[in-house]
């Protein structure tokens, strides 16, 4: 029987990227968008929504909630009802950690949902106790009983609420459960990041009052009856046209990066041009020249929650750090195990040192080697790793590259990078 399709890519090295790529929506901003139209009974037509695996679960996970879900090109339909089931398939909630976005979600419209604890992943322990000191906060009662975590509210409250540590769908769930109780809402200490005004701007179209997202401050003033038919665009993927960007810098490649949002990349573009790569931006495109050989005047890089250097780009900042010509210390704030791509890349002649979250990575010749992606973004830096490479890569594992980055191939080929994909059933 046939058991799930993964697939697997193989490059050529070294290549160099020339041409345009045009950037999707972000998966990141789609996720909890697609989830806070549970709150709303009415019509949702979403735009500019990346076509990868993720975005697919969900949209299985809220079908089979009771949503009608239609789907077209990057166009979702999506019809709210003024009943939804309560049940959540614990085998998508393990397979995708954003699915705890679902309680703020669906808590204000059933009252009681069960949810599979999300677990650990790949990149960390990944805990949710702000998550779950949040709907406490709002009221709702919390039983942890074996690997499920009920969480049950006859009543939600508006709230005071200050989170100990920035997360980001920690955030969106309070935005959410903000958003659908009547009364205002304080939440303090809040994530910052691009996805999260997107969301704010999502259910300012329900009627939802809120003032401060993108700070750490963000006032709401909910309502308990929220019924809209609402159209939105999905913002440009940061992270994907990072990738891109880095693909530039890394294949001394000549790009441009479309329809993207330079605004929101401050800190990779600031990295990059001290590293030597030369950059321009307009108001919605990015111009990379890469070279060669670089003379990188950047010691270090330290990922930090936004405005600072994304956790979500360090993986392939690392493959265009053995690009240079001296060591460049890589710190992870974010994740305690997110340098597993410097693991595979140690097996295409990657030389770095690794101590604790600190990783030090000197110039390396790579060498095309057979490698395995270990999780989404760790899977474009072993990509960059192998266009940068001499030699035949093989990457398998691809289903993590799935996840989050649409129509890699086709994308690539628009910079001239040729990859050969070869689909596995096991
Ligand atoms: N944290 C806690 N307790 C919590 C929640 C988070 O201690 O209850 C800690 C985490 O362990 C981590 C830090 O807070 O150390 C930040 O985690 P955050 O909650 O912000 O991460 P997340 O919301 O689970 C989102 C993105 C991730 C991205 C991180 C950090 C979505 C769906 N996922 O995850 O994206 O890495 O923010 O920016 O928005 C990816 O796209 O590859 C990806 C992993």
């Amino acid at each position: 029987m046939k058991k799930f399709i993964d697939d697997s890519i193989v490059i050529e090295g070294p290549q160099i990227s020339k041409g345009t790529v045009r950037i999707g929506g972000a998966k990141n901003s789609a996720l909890p968008i697609i989830a806070a139209s549970l709150i709303n009974i009415g019509k949702v037509k979403l735009t500019n929504i990346p076509w990868v695996s993720d975005i697919d679960l969900l949209l299985q996970i809220v079908s089979e909630l009771g949503v009608g879900v239609f789907r077209e090109n990057n166009i979702v339909h999506l019809s709210v009802g003024d009943s939804l089931e309560s049940f959540i398939n614990p085998d998508h909630v393990r397979r995708m950690r954003a699915s705890i976005l679902l309680v703020g979600a669906l808590l204000p419209r059933v009252g009681k949902v069960n949810i599979a604890k999300p677990g650990g992943c790949s990149i960390g322990v990944r805990p949710i106790d702000q998550h779950l000191k949040v709907f406490a906060s709002f009221g709702a009662e919390i039983e942890e009983k074996n690997d499920f975590i009920k969480v049950e509210a006859r009543k939600l409250q508006p709230t005071n609420f200050s989170f100990n540590v920035k997360t980001v769908t920690g955030t969106e769930n309070a935005l959410m459960l903000a958003s659908s109780v009547k009364g205002k809402s304080l939440l303090l200490n809040c994530a910052q990041e691009p996805e999260i005004v997107d969301l704010a701007s999502f259910l300012k179209k329900m009627g939802v009052k809120i003032k401060g997202a993108g700070s750490p401050v963000i006032e709401v003033e909910g309502s308990a009856l929220l019924s809209n038919d609402i159209t939105h665009s999905v913002i440009p993927d940061r992270i994907e046209a990072g990738t891109y960007v880095i693909v530039a810098a890394a294949t001394g490649g000549e790009v441009t990066v479309l329809d993207c949002i330079p605004e929101h990349l401050r800190s990779l573009i600031y990295t990059l041009r001290k590293v030597g790569v030369e950059i321009e931006t307009t108001a919605n495109t990015i111009f990379i020249r890469g070279k060669e050989r670089y003379n990188s005047q950047l010691n270090c890089v330290k990922t930090s929650p936004y405005p600072g250097f994304p956790t979500d780009l360090q993986a392939q900042f690392c493959a265009l750090a053995t690009k240079l010509d001296k060591p460049t210390t890589v710190v992870e704030t974010i994740f305690e195990n997110r340098f597993q791509h410097l693991k595979e890349m140690k097996k295409m002649g990657a030389n770095f040192l690794i101590e604790g979250s600190k990783a030090v990575i000197y110039p390396s010749l790579l060498l095309g080697a057979k490698v395995a992606a270990s999780d989404l973004r760790a899977s474009a830096s072993l990509v960059i790793s192998a266009l940068i490479a001499h030699g035949t890569t093989t990457i398998t594992n691809l289903h993590h590259l799935r996840r989050g980055y649409e129509k890699l191939e086709e994308k690539l080929a628009s910079l001239g990078v040729e990859v050969h994909s070869e689909s596995l059933i096991k």
